[in-house]
């Protein structure tokens, strides 16, 4: 699209908004042209809080579809719309309701944390949520000696473990885009840019391994913590090892500031899915809704409330 197609469309976007009284939002890792017409972007907690609280009669959602499901089970008198059903998540589709209760059944008792990037089946089979954002918190609410079963991701899970001192039991799902950052890719930046900050999203294969680094320059954040970080840091320079899509908001943000990704190869083709004319499309004709069982919901909703009392 060129710049004039792109004024255009946001055009027809906020008014088609504006008529709906619907409030778009985006995540972090969405393309420009969408970040910039939506009225908040963030990362997946902060996308929770604002589905939660927002007073429009509808709730655009422009990211992967368990951030969509997680709005409506937050937010079910909304319609809820994402502008491609088909924007998945591999990491979401690394367990089924079906796996966690089987995994359940042979550790009774125990207290099943579910990273957000998950199914609503998955999360109303779970005690609590969690996000990036705080699933430091969330497992140090538990009590100690409560043994935990964490789900999907296991970098973030290994992650946690070093952070909070707490034995997990941890599922072994991944997030393809993010493990496919090398310790390589890290190691070869530290040594080209020892100036710069290193902030690494926790779902990183080398995320608890970065922490062995003790540099003091190497931060590990959810996304919306990478932008606050670089906001508020005295430095200029900094190393990005998450999806791509967030280049552009921390240049936004911090536009004195430099950006360079790890890898060039972390793109989420899922959240890529998602373009300006999808969004336009998903105003002007109401779809795809997303709607999620009442009694799921219900049940998800324990889960996820019980993080947000937390956080
Ligand atoms: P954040 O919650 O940190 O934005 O992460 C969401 C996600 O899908 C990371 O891949
Ligand atoms: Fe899922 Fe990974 Fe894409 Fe995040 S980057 S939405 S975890 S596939």
């Amino acid at each position: 699209m060129t710049a004039a197609e792109i004024a255009t469309t946001h055009e027809e976007i906020r008014a088609l908004a504006a008529e709906r009284e619907a409030v778009i939002l985006a995540h972090n890792y969405q393309v420009p042209e969408v970040q910039d017409v939506a009225d908040y972007v963030g990362d997946s907690l902060g996308l929770s809080r604002e589905a939660a609280s927002t007073d429009a009669d509808a709730i655009v959602f422009c990211g992967v579809h368990f951030m969509a499901e997680t709005a409506a089970i937050l937010s079910p008198e909304k319609t809820v719309l994402i502008p491609d059903p088909d924007a998945g998540c591999s990491l979401a589709a690394s367990i089924t309701a079906d796996q966690l209760r089987e995994w359940k059944a042979e550790n009774p008792g125990a207290v099943v944390v579910s990273y957000v990037n998950t199914t609503a089946e998955v999360k109303a089979e779970s005690d609590y949520c969690c996000t990036s954002g705080n699933a430091k918190a969330v497992i140090e609410a538990i009590p100690e000696g409560r043994e935990i079963l964490f789900l999907p991701d296991m970098y973030l899970g290994l992650w946690l473990e070093r952070v909070t001192g707490r034995k997990l039991r941890i599922w072994l799902g991944e997030c393809h885009v993010h493990a496919g950052i090398r310790p390589q890719d890290i190691e070869r930046w530290q040594a080209e840019a020892p100036d710069a900050e290193l902030l690494v999203h926790p779902e990183c294969g080398c995320a608890s391994q970065c922490m062995a680094f003790g540099n003091g320059r190497t931060h590990i954040l959810s996304t919306e913590g990478m932008i606050r970080f670089a906001k508020e840091s005295p430095k200029n320079r900094f190393l990005i090892a998450t999806e791509t899509g967030i280049i552009h908001r921390l240049q936004k943000e911090a536009p004195e500031k430099r950006f360079e990704a790890v890898s060039e190869k972390a793109i989420c083709r899922y959240m890529k899915m998602i373009t300006l004319e999808k969004l336009r499309d998903s105003l002007r004709d109401w779809k795809h809704v997303v709607t999620v069982e009442p009694e799921v919901a219900e049940q998800a909703r324990g889960a996820i409330d019980r993080m947000v009392a937390i956080s």
